[in-house]
Formats: C-alpha cells, structure tokens, sequence
C-alpha cells in the first residue's frame, strides 16, 4: 500500500471538478485506489506518506484517436482537406511501415512522446503492416503504458503497398491477438480505416470478428463534406454513413469509437445515441483540415458518450491539455455561430471526457474513485507565470491546460507503476 499527499483534483462526474486541498490517496500494490481523504484516517498515520507538497495531483490523459505511423508528419503538411491530404501526404508516409527498422524507430519516439506529454493510455491506429504493429504493442508494453492497437484494415482505394484483403487483416488479427495475450494492459481493436477504404467483404470480416473475440472497434465518421457525398455513392443502401458500419456489425455491436463526427445529426445522430457508440471529438485535427465544428454539446443533449483525440498527424499536437483547451475555443465559436443556442462546453466537462469517459474503455480507469487504477500525473505549475499561482487550485489547473506543458509534468503513473521517460527499449 502506498499513500501519496496533494492538491487532488479529479471529475467523477462532468459538471464539477472534485477538489482535495492537501488530501490523501491510497493505491494498493496492484496499482488501484483504495481510499481518497481529505484527512488522512488515524490508523494510517503511521504509515510512510509520498509528500508531493503543494504540487497538483490528476487523473493521467487518455487519448482516444491517433495515428503513430503519423508521427513523422506531426506539424507538417497542414494545406489540404481530407482526402487529398490522405494521398499526398498520409499514405506514402504509412507506406513507410513496412521496413520494420523504421516502424520501431518511429514507433518508440512516439511512445515516448505520448508519455511526455501525459497519456498513459490510447486507442491507436497502427498501419496494415502486422510486424510494425507487433512492434507498436510491444513499445506500449514495455513501456508499461495502456494500449487498444489497431491493425488496419484497408483494401480499396489506396497505395498497393498499404491494402490488405479480408483474409489477410483476419489471419494476421489472429497473429496479433496471440502475441498481445500476454499483455495486461494492450488489447486489440478493431481498426476499419473508413468506408471509403473498406470493401464489403473486409467490412464483413472485421464485423464477425469484432463480434465472435468480443473486440472494441474504431473507425472515422462524417468527418469531411466530400468524403459523406463519396460514402453515400459507395453505399447507396445505406440511410447514413453510420449506418453504413452499423450493416457489417461495426458500429456498436461491441464498445466502438467514432472520430470526427463533424456532419453527425438527424439519423446518425439516433442510431449512435441507440448502440451507446462514442464519438471521439478531436478539434485540432477538425481546424487544420478544414473539417468543421463537431457541435458537441449537441451530441451531450443527445446522451451521446464524448471523449477526445489528438488524432496526429492531421491534429498537430499529442497533448490532450492542448485538446482540451481547443475542445473549449471551438465550442465557443459554435456558440456564437448558433446565436446562443448550443451552450459552449465548460473545463470540467472536457476534463471528464479526457479522463473518466475516456479510461472507460480501458477498465476502471481516469477518476481517483475506490476501485479505480492510480493512472495519474503530478503537476508542478511553479514556473509557469511569473505572477506566481492562484490560491485557487482548480484555477491553477485551468492555468496549467491553457500555458502549461511536459516541463510541468513532473510525475507520470500508470496503473501504480511510475513511468521514467527513460527507459530504454
Ligand atoms: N480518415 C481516414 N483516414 C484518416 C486519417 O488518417 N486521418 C484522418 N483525420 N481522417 C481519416
Ligand atoms: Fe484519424
């Protein structure tokens, strides 16, 4: 049992942060929280405390949509919209991925720079190469950081290099499954890029299995204007683009994230709200493609689950503060675009969607409630203005999304278990 001494704060719930001035939380040797106090009870009192004195003590990130085969492209390439930024840019760089010297090298600088930045855990699209996609699961587990890794399924219009078919995703899905089974914290998911990419055939495939291993699924949706006009020439049957997943049995059959969802309303909008499918809202990536304003607060009204993303290389910063902070600002626009009627998202509403709706996916994961694993980051916001901290520590939280960065970051937890940026591989 460990007991750690803080500034805690957390978001059991959206509407409030819940606040901890110099209180206490215990973790048990598994890494799960066993109590939170304001005081600490008196047969502990003998117990040795972790004092991380005035510092401010959170839930760790989660990110719920990026690409690591994008990693390269971060910060580049930011003059297209969707599809002809996918094939000028994106594909010849996923390309890449099937020299396994160059996956491991970028695959480990990524991990490492996702644990820099705070996120202890993330849903990935990995490319269709599996033995980079091995690599990736085997850099998230040694580095003790949570992982849903998906190989990509994609087999129409796109580079030679990059397609695969319905039977070759399904068989090296199975080579996957075997080598994660002995990682406790990396799991697959399954990946279909989007409908453009995907056939019916290896839709089909990727609903079957998704359905018969019980597997989390994620994909993109009504992300871009051109790109809903093309899937609804691909797939004249269907009443809306998520409709189009929802035939093969990928949209909401088993837990299953949707990036984008920019266009989502009317139908689409009902048919996510009835399979619990969780939009992934990931706002930087939105502003530099010139997608447009997820409306958010729609999708909340709607009792539709929302996290977030960083989606890199089309977002430009693996950040999930940065997110958080982009989440609000387009909010805002969207507020004052619609004259007042879609109310914009507050902090703690974008805190939850970043921790607690998040780490749902990966089990008890994201709040410091009993039962919860200690996924968490010690802050120290010292530095970060020369007026010196508010007195207040959710304002200097606030403080710390909008000018903090990794330098602030002093301590990074997964499931109990600090994790050294130094580690090597
Ligand atoms: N839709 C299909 N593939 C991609 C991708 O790599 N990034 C984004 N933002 N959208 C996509
Ligand atoms: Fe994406």
């Amino acid at each position: 049992m460990r007991i750690y001494k803080a500034n805690i704060l957390h978001t059991p719930s959206p509407n409030h942060f819940e606040v901890y001035q110099g209180g206490y939380i215990t973790v048990d040797d598994n890494g799960i929280i066993q109590g939170v106090y304001e005081v600490l009870p008196t047969e502990m009192e003998d117990m040795p405390v972790v004092d991380f004195g005035e510092r401010l003590l959170i839930p760790a990130m989660n990110d719920m949509h990026v690409h690591a085969p994008q990693y390269a492209n971060m910060g580049i390439a930011m003059d297209m919209e969707l599809i002809p930024w996918l094939n000028t840019y994106t594909f010849p760089e996923e390309e890449k991925f099937a020299d396994e010297q160059y996956a491991k090298a970028v695959y480990d600088a990524f991990v490492k720079e996702l644990c820099r930045q705070g996120t202890m855990r993330a849903a990935v699209f990995a490319t269709t190469h599996i033995h980079a996609t091995q690599c990736l699961a085997k850099t998230f587990d040694e580095m003790g950081m949570g992982a849903l890794i998906g190989l990509v399924g994609m087999d129409r219009h796109s580079p030679e290099e990059l397609v695969n078919t319905a039977s070759s995703w399904a068989s090296d899905m199975q080579s996957l499954m075997q080598s994660m089974a002995d990682m406790a914290k990396v799991k697959p998911i399954v990946t279909p890029r989007f409908i453009p990419s995907c056939t019916p055939a290896i839709l089909q495939t990727m609903g079957t299995i998704a359905t018969q291993f019980k597997l989390p699924v994620q994909s993109h949706l009504s992300e871009n204007k051109q790109e809903i006009i093309w899937v609804q020439q691909l797939e004249p049957q269907s009443t809306c683009y998520g409709d189009a997943y929802h035939r093969y049995g990928l949209f909401g059959q088993t837990p299953t994230l949707m990036a984008h969802c920019c266009y989502t309303d009317g139908e689409e909008l009902k048919l996510m709200h009835a399979n619990d499918v969780c939009v992934v809202h990931c706002p930087t990536s939105n502003c530099n493609l010139a997608s447009g304003i997820a409306p958010v607060r729609k999708f909340l009204q709607a009792g539709v689950r929302v996290v977030l993303g960083s989606d890199i290389a089309a977002g430009h910063h693996l950040s999930i503060f940065r997110v958080m902070q982009y989440a609000v600002q387009v909010s805002k626009l969207q507020y004052a675009l619609s004259d007042g009627k879609l109310p914009f998202l507050t902090l703690s509403e974008v805190f939850y969607m970043a921790t607690k709706a998040g780490g749902s996916f990966f089990g008890k994961v994201g709040s410091f409630e009993v039962g919860y694993a200690f996924d968490a980051l010690v802050i120290d916001d010292m530095g970060i203005h020369d007026v010196g901290l508010p007195t207040d520590c959710q304002q200097r939280l606030e403080r710390f999304i909008y000018l903090g960065d990794d330098r602030h970051i002093v301590h990074r937890f997964c499931q109990g278990k600090e994790i050294s940026l130094n580690s090597q591989f």
